[in-house]
């Protein structure tokens, strides 16, 4: 399997690459030469984006996260290559752009009505009482995932320091850099380090970035983060492409490992690989993770675009954004890299070993090979954390959110309640990494979590509203005329694959899942504390929504 970009293989990289390229410019071009936006309406006394580039930035920023540099490269290592590009674009056409509409459309029609969040904007779909108990996932999923999520890009955030100092250095093989990962992760003591101490700092460090970026508010805390990070995360992505493309065969001893093996792992098709049920849904799974669908973000973001404001075009850019990001950059990085160094086949090994191992146990060895190692250690690994922190800040926002929203709640008082929880919740995470706590957070949050909220968003919004008015809706300010074939995507194809995809993910891994199969008994009973968490706090968030409006409901009588 040494072999270098075939003739279909260069195929599917021109295209790819192709595709995408043409879509950034294409929406670019339109958002910075297209007409100015017109008249606005001021969302009810509700904090507002400042600029359009930075609105656009942020919600890439919301989008653009680990799954693209680490999540992707491995997703399509694992499931074909280049042929996982074919369920991979037909999932960002069918699922991914018309999903990112439809919450952008749920949310700034939330925002117009006061409504940062999902559960009342699903309340403003659907009428009935138990729409808004619904929303309740679009706040539980992304806290879910960010409780985990930001002990991660506390890691990037350490290997970027470990990288740019060289704590790591002389110790190129993966066996070692398991260990630094062990270690550093409080998994194990061991000579590299012998306790929590480190982890925490970078923790701490981490949690107080979230903290002032969110509590400094949505144009002077979120958009300022976005318009520096984003273009920084840019120019670092670049820059590490470049460097990986020009690495050229540096093993003199293995000159059939150069950049061409690199990228042919990624790009050469594997077509018998498309008959897979399985590759499909790792597709489909992968742009919903990232784009950020299916978690409340989008919505939240879109809740402070003011009323006439363009959402199509907005929506389609954030979206090719994000795709720029995944493919040209995320696909060029890591696993390329990996290919050059450690051949293919060990490639695959730490592929199926997941993200973790690729990011930060083989990575960390390239880095230790390469000329300026500890420099571009240091830029891929910061590359990771603003991407992570881009998007942390996005998936803490609608707790902060509701609380402002339905309970009139000062920000800076929502800022601190949520983090009280979030540190508490944050610090289990770390406190029984080892027992696969995280892992059990991310498959029912971030994995199985993201398809139910996204059947029932556009069900509601399709079915329920109705797509007719969910389309002049949709089209309030725009700067982009949706094409008129996904009115029937929107209706048909877009609900009937979320179905289907959670109907054999329920019956493939779910059950799997729930009855903790394959899983080390001794880990169960932490298991089973994640699962108390995630229904802890889901009970949480329905008794607060059922004060909330209690409390609306009183307000209402007495001004009646
Ligand atoms: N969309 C975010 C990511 O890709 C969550 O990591």
């Amino acid at each position: 399997m040494t072999q270098g970009l075939t003739a279909s293989g260069w195929l599917f990289l021109v295209f790819g690459w192709g595709l995408i390229l043409a879509l950034t410019l294409y929406c670019y071009s339109r958002v910075l030469f297209g007409r100015k936006p017109g008249a606005v309406v001021e969302a009810g006394g509700r904090e507002q984006w400042g600029s359009r580039l930075g609105l656009i930035l942020a919600v890439a920023g919301n989008a653009i996260g680990l799954g693209n540099f680490l999540r992707f490269p491995v997703k399509a290592a694992a499931n074909g290559g280049g042929a996982f590009m074919i369920p991979y674009f037909i999932a960002f056409l069918l699922l991914g752009i018309p999903m990112m509409w439809v919450e952008w459309t749920i949310g700034r029609m939330g925002g117009a009505h006061g409504h940062g969040t999902t559960p009342g904007m699903l309340a403003l779909l659907w009428k009935k009482a138990p729409s808004k108990y619904l929303g309740a996932l679009g706040i539980v999923i992304p806290f879910i995932i960010v409780i985990y999520y930001n002990f991660i890009e506390t890691w990037c955030l350490g290997y970027s320091w470990f990288s740019a100092t060289g704590k790591y250095f002389g110790h190129a093989n993966r066996e070692a850099m398991g260990q630094f990962l062990r270690g550093f992760q409080g998994v194990e003591s061991n000579a590299f380090f012998s306790g929590l101490g480190p982890v925490l700092i970078f923790w701490f460090i981490t949690i107080g970035l979230n903290f002032y970026f969110l509590y400094k508010g949505i144009s002077k805390g979120i958009e300022v983060l976005a318009k520096y990070g984003m273009p920084l995360l840019f120019i670092f992505g670049i820059a590490l492409v470049i460097r990986v493309l020009t690495l050229g065969a540096p093993d003199p001893a293995a000159p059939g490992l150069n950049v061409s093996t690199g990228l042919a792992f990624i790009w050469n098709p594997d077509f018998s690989r498309l008959g897979s049920a399985s590759v499909w849904l790792a597709a489909a799974g992968q742009i919903f993770f990232t784009l950020s669908l299916g978690q409340g973000i989008i919505n939240t973001y879109a809740s402070y675009v003011r009323e006439k404001q363009d959402i199509t075009l907005n929506g389609l850019s954030t979206a090719s954004t994000n795709e720029f990001a995944e493919i040209i950059l995320g696909g060029t990085i890591a696993i390329p890299a990996a290919v050059i160094f450690f051949g293919a086949a060990e490639t695959q090994t730490i592929a199926q070993g997941g993200a973790f191992n690729l990011g930060f146990q083989a990575l960390p060895v390239v880095f230790q090979k390469i000329p300026l190692g500890q420099i571009f250690g240091g830029m891929f690994f910061f590359l990771l954390f603003i991407a992570g922190i881009t998007s942390s800040v996005a998936m803490t926002q609608p707790a902060i959110a509701f609380l402002e929203d339905e309970f009139k709640w000062k920000r800076e008082k929502a800022v601190k309640a949520v983090f009280a929880v979030l540190v508490v919740c944050s610090a289990m995470v770390i406190a029984f990494f080892r027992f696969g706590f995280l892992d059990e957070l991310d498959f029912w949050a971030g994995t199985f979590g993201l398809v139910v909220f996204a059947a029932i968003e556009i069900i509601l919004f399709s079915w329920i509203f109705g797509l007719k008015k969910g389309w002049q809706e949709m089209h309030k300010g725009a700067d982009l005329k949706v094409p008129g074939v996904f009115r029937f995507i929107l209706t048909y194809v877009t609900p009937v694959y979320l179905l289907v995809l959670l109907g054999v993910w329920t019956c493939q891994d779910a059950v799997k899942e729930f009855l903790m199969t394959g899983k080390d008994p001794a880990n169960r009973p932490y298991l089973w504390g994640a699962r108390a968490l995630i229904a802890v706090l889901l009970l949480a968030m329905i008794v607060l929504i059922r004060k909330a409006w209690d409390r609306k409901g009183r307000r209402t009588d007495t001004t009646a």
